[in-house]
């Protein structure tokens, strides 16, 4: 099995932390997202132990909640001690409904309107990442208007080539994000937030991409930055005190990944820190983190029910499943592969090779192609792995399908953290 809190049973049945997907696709029907708690609250412990044993604890994990949000999981990451990454309104608003402090929350977004800064500015969010000028000069005038001053960081790229699909890639000079140390902008934008008397520039944020494997980008990345932040100290006389390296280490989704795991990651990446200080004299600054897949990437998994078999003899055989891109639009974007099995004959030798396809109205509404499964029919019960980051959170209405429900699963039970969308809230807007 991909992770060890997934198991067979005597029925045959797959089962995550001991409770039975089958009982509880019966019970909940699907699609079903479930969770697993243990596997969440285990990463997040990971993260702080190296930052603990590393570091000193001179910093804080926070957890990308774009990679899943809802108020259960805000609630639980706090509860492990750490802040979150926000990229909305949307997901500041649920963070704060959910009880997280204001403070230990990072706003990200390379197009935040007035209106979420406003709201991000009014509520005390601990940290702006400010994207471009304009968004400082806006954030300056409604930071002035409540008379505040607002911490800032600015989203460095630098000029990392990592290793990963090219839509989830974002330190190269060609990125949408933030401002490019080679052309001069990324000074102009150090400089122009001493002329803005309602922002106080605290430190620099980078974040080279997502699903990365190696370890050498990361320390790369913190090298590139300490670099800049010694330059900064040349030339305008500045010490900053934080340095936020984002997000972005990879999980297993097939048995063919060798991701490094995050706490090796995090260690090159605390050593590079250490020895580009050491490098420039320069004082270890208070480090943030922006994990998201890690943390909840593998505690995930979808079950679907097969609704039919299509074999198409000579081409390829079907298997025809109740969601798909509206739950899980992942392979459709960047053609991610997933590990699959029969959830109710998880014992059985996987013999087929088949196209895993969703029901929305699209060819390319496909989980997968060339997936190993066990021989299926309608009724049987399908479970694609390690789905808990970037599928409940990316899923859509498309085909006006209503969102399935999220149940977490915690020492044998079951709850259930969002309920299922009704034809009814499909409606509720539309006027
Ligand atoms: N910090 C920032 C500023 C980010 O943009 C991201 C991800 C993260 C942190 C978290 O990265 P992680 O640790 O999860 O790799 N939808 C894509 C992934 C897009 C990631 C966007 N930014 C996918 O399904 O693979």
């Amino acid at each position: 099995m991909l992770t060890p809190n997934l198991t067979v049973n005597e029925q045959g049945h797959l089962c995550v932390s001991g409770v039975d997907c089958t009982e509880l696709a019966k019970a909940y029907q699907t699609p079903l997202y479930v969770m697993d708690e243990a596997v969440i609250r285990t990463s997040c412990q990971g993260y702080h132990a190296v930052l603990q044993q590393e570091y000193d604890s001179r910093g804080m994990i926070c957890y990308a909640s774009k990679a899943f949000s809802c108020k259960e999981i805000y609630r639980i990451i706090h509860s492990e001690g750490l802040g979150a990454d926000v990229v909305s309104g949307g997901e500041l608003y649920t963070a704060l409904q959910a009880g997280l402090p204001a403070e230990k929350i990072v706003f990200h977004g390379n197009s935040k309107t007035f209106d979420e800064l406003t709201f991000a500015v009014s509520e005390n969010v601990g940290r702006i990442v400010a994207d471009h000028i304009t968004e400082l000069a806006m954030l300056n005038e409604i930071a002035a208007a409540q008379n505040k001053t607002v911490s800032v960081m600015l989203r460095i790229k630098p000029g990392i080539d990592a290793h990963t699909h090219d839509f989830i890639q974002t330190g190269k000079i060609d990125s949408k994000f933030g401002f490019a140390l080679e052309t001069g902008e990324a000074m102009a934008a150090v400089q122009a937030c001493g002329t803005f008397s309602n922002l106080k520039l605290v430190g620099l944020h980078c974040h080279i991409g997502s699903q990365i494997f190696e370890t050498e980008p990361f320390a790369e990345a913190a090298r590139v930055m300490l670099r800049f932040m010694d330059t900064i100290r040349t030339e305008c006389g500045m010490i900053l005190p934080e340095l936020n390296l984002g997000g972005g280490p990879g999980i297993k989704y097939v048995e063919s990944d060798d991701p490094r795991s995050f706490s090796e990651i995090m260690r090159e990446i605390l050593k590079a820190v250490r020895s580009a200080c050491d490098t420039y004299q320069y004082p270890q600054p208070f480090l943030l983190f922006e994990p998201g897949r890690s943390i909840v990437g593998a505690s995930g998994l979808t079950l679907y029910r097969v609704a039919a078999v299509k074999q198409i003899p000579n081409v390829r055989t079907y298997v025809l499943v109740d969601g798909g891109m509206c739950d899980n639009p992942r392979y459709a974007l960047y053609q991610s592969e997933y590990e699959v099995l029969c959830a109710n004959r998880a014992d059985q030798p996987k013999d087929t090779t088949v196209t895993l396809g969703g029901k929305c109205c699209e060819s390319g509404d496909l989980i997968g192609e060339g997936m190993s499964l066990q021989t299926v029919g309608p009724g049987d019960y399908i479970a694609v792995l390690a789905t808990g980051a970037y599928n409940y959170s990316m899923s859509s209405n498309y085909n006006r399908n209503p969102r399935p429900s999220v149940i977490m699963v915690k020492d044998g039970t079951a709850r259930e953290i969002i309920r299922r969308e009704t034809y009814a809230d499909l409606v509720k807007n539309d006027l």
